[in-house]
């Protein structure tokens, strides 16, 4: 298979200070943790919650770095990559949308402005055009670029956050529980744009849920993650739908 994003024997530890000793030890989060996922693929980091999903999305952008193993981009060591660039073409949508107040185009306009300091600015309808684009990438319409972000609602709030990530036309999207917070119709609403992107705009999407039915929606393949091990792994929606390993199983029926 190509391989866009790749993570090799990859183990994480966070360092726990315990506060009446005032001494620090490392915690293993992540222990050996390997796949890969290709171009135009959704693949899904299930598991319960305090897991290490989020941990996974935060090595992959480098927010945190790796205690062992490698984390690749098109081949490359993360670590060898500019960490702007590699954050530019690994972009990652949390779950909670993070806007500033002002309007949409603003927010979506905020790390193009910042890249394009050094070739001089863009004019109002050029970046119109580029709001345009990527607010209908994310689903929503052109309408929306002079709109206060504060007075969307969460759904619309998390898709100019996607459209904002959007803007820094990214390779790989990393995304943490994007509609853990929304109603069923938003949420199917980023479930159709995100299946979208990878057959129309050749992203990779790397995308952690919690829900069995979501994964078995939106995913091409994934992992079950318990206590920073992967414990299970394959193509969706068979992985969920006819669980052979006992822990896949319970996680299906809830009772992990
Ligand atoms: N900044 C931190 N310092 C220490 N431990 C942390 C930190 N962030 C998360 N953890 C711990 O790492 C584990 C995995 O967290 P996380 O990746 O956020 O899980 P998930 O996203 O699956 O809920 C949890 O036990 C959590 O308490
Ligand atoms: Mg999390």
């Amino acid at each position: 298979m190509v391989e866009k994003l790749g993570f090799k024997s990859v183990s994480f530890a966070w360092l726990d200070v315990d506060e009446k000793e005032l001494k620090g030890g490392k915690r293993a989060i992540l222990r050996n943790i390997s796949f890969s996922i290709g171009p135009r693929e959704v693949f899904i980091i299930a598991g319960p919650s305090g897991s290490g999903k989020s941990t996974v999305l935060r090595l992959a952008n480098r927010l945190l770095i790796p205690t062992g193993g490698t984390v690749f981009l098109d081949s490359l060591d993360t670590l060898e990559l500019d960490v702007t660039q590699l954050r530019r073409r690994v972009g990652l949508v949390q779950q909670t949308p993070a806007l500033f107040e002002g309007t949409v185009l603003d927010n979506i306009m905020f790390g193009p402005r910042l890249n394009r300091d050094e070739t001089g600015a863009m004019s109002y309808e050029e970046e119109k055009r580029q709001v345009v684009e990527c607010l209908g990438m994310a689903g929503l319409s052109g309408d929306f670029i002079e709109r206060k972000t504060a007075e969307l609602s969460e759904g619309e709030k998390q898709r100019v956050a996607i459209a904002r990530v959007l803007a820094n036309q990214p390779e790989v999207l990393l995304m943490d529980e994007p509609t853990a917070s929304l109603d069923p119709s938003a949420t199917l609403a980023i479930e159709k744009h995100v299946r979208h992107l990878t057959f129309e705009h050749g992203l990779s999407v790397l995308f952690v849920t919690h829900d069995v039915d979501q994964a078995k929606r939106i995913g091409d393949r994934g992992l079950l993650l318990v206590d920073g091990q992967k414990v299970d792994e394959g193509p969706l929606p068979k992985l969920f739908d006819s669980p052979s390993n006992d822990q896949t199983k319970a996680f299906v029926n809830g009772n992990l």
